[in-house]
């Protein structure tokens, strides 16, 4: 009853940010991302009648289960699987990702997916890729989208079930060779707000919250022409806004969730004062102080070069579309 399995991070290119359903993690609003080559997890699950508890490993570290990283995400996913496959079996879960736990790099959305994967293969469930995203996405829903490699659309859903709301490619990892995100490591820190009690404040508190969810929709059908016509400034400058509306929302929120330390804000004018240059490129970012920048493989070097000298950067790790989740056959104990 053990099984491994490798998922890659994601960056949404439109952002998701509140749930309209807490319990299956329903989004209020679509949202579409391009999965990282650079940034993934390996984990190893094991369901075993030795264990008289759940274990945690992530990166070296265990995680009781009194911590929030047991409580709020794994031990509710471990319940959620559970009930699913009829076993009363604790687990052993060791998990290690190649980047920084979270500080804004979609470590849940590589972790989670790497386990729904594991969950399949363990149990026998032949889940196809949809039914692959809707258990990922009962993780936390950024990892709905890791399932799949290259750009990705996680579709909002109608039904209360969720069984409609779950992650479908856009394209492949091969559509678009040029297109780079480089993520710009600001600070290695866990981040102060979680995102999923941090999103749901938001729903409930920033008065910009409906005006974000109602023109999301939009900016996701923007991003997808812009992906199929390879219009590298309609895709930048739509995923740019969709960032910034995110952080309205969450500057608005009560009490206000400011993820960017001073680096950050620093890089964000760096770029629009560089794209005034004409070097194009556009920032997105997350639950985290992390800067990512889209650009195209032609202007890569150049900007590699600033941003290794950018004050307060710390790392810089170019990115290109990466690939599915997939089974691994060497397990982490
Ligand atoms: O599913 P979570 O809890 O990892 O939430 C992800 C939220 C953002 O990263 C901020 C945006 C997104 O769409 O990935």
């Amino acid at each position: 009853m053990k099984a491994s399995a490798i998922a890659h991070s994601n960056i949404a290119l439109c952002k998701y940010w509140g749930k309209r359903n807490e319990e299956l993690i329903l989004p209020f609003n679509a949202n579409i991302s391009m999965t990282l080559n650079k940034f993934f997890t390996h984990t190893t699950l094991e369901f075993d009648k030795k264990y008289d508890k759940d274990i945690l490993v992530i990166n070296d570290k265990e995680y009781a289960n009194e911590t929030k990283e047991y409580k709020l995400y794994v031990g509710r996913f471990l319940r959620v699987v559970r009930e699913r496959v009829n076993t009363d079996l604790y687990a052993r879960i060791v998990s290690n990702n190649n980047f920084p736990l979270a500080a804004g790099l979609a470590s849940s959305a590589s972790g989670f997916a790497a386990l729904a994967i594991a969950v399949n293969e363990i149990f026998n469930l032949s889940l196809d890729k949809n039914g692959l995203s809707i258990l990922a996405r009962q993780g936390s829903g950024s990892a709905a989208r890791s399932i799949h490699g290259g750009f990705v659309e996680w579709l909002k859903g109608e039904n209360e079930n969720g069984e409609d709301s779950y992650a479908k490619q856009v394209f492949d990892e091969n559509y678009w060779p040029e297109f780079r995100m480089i993520a710009c490591i600001t600070s290695t820190e866990e981040k102060k707000y979680k995102s999923r009690p941090s999103m749901q404040m938001s729903v409930e508190t920033s008065p910009y919250f409906k005006q974000w969810a109602e023109g999301s929709d939009e900016d996701v059908q923007k991003v997808k022409q812009g992906l199929r016509e390879k219009d590298f400034t309609l895709v930048g400058t739509t995923a740019e806004h969709s960032c910034m509306k995110m952080n309205g929302v969450m500057w608005t929120t009560k009490p206000a969730i400011i993820y960017q330390n001073q680096t950050t804000i620093e890089l964000m004018h760096a770029i629009m004062q560089w794209r005034e240059e004409g070097l194009e490129s556009y920032y997105t970012m997350d639950a985290g102080p992390q800067v990512k920048i889209l650009c195209l493989e032609k202007d890569v070097d150049v900007l590699v070069e600033k941003l290794s000298k950018f004050d307060g950067v710390e790392k810089v790790v170019v990115n290109k579309p990466g690939y599915d989740a997939k089974v691994v056959s060497e397990h982490l104990f």
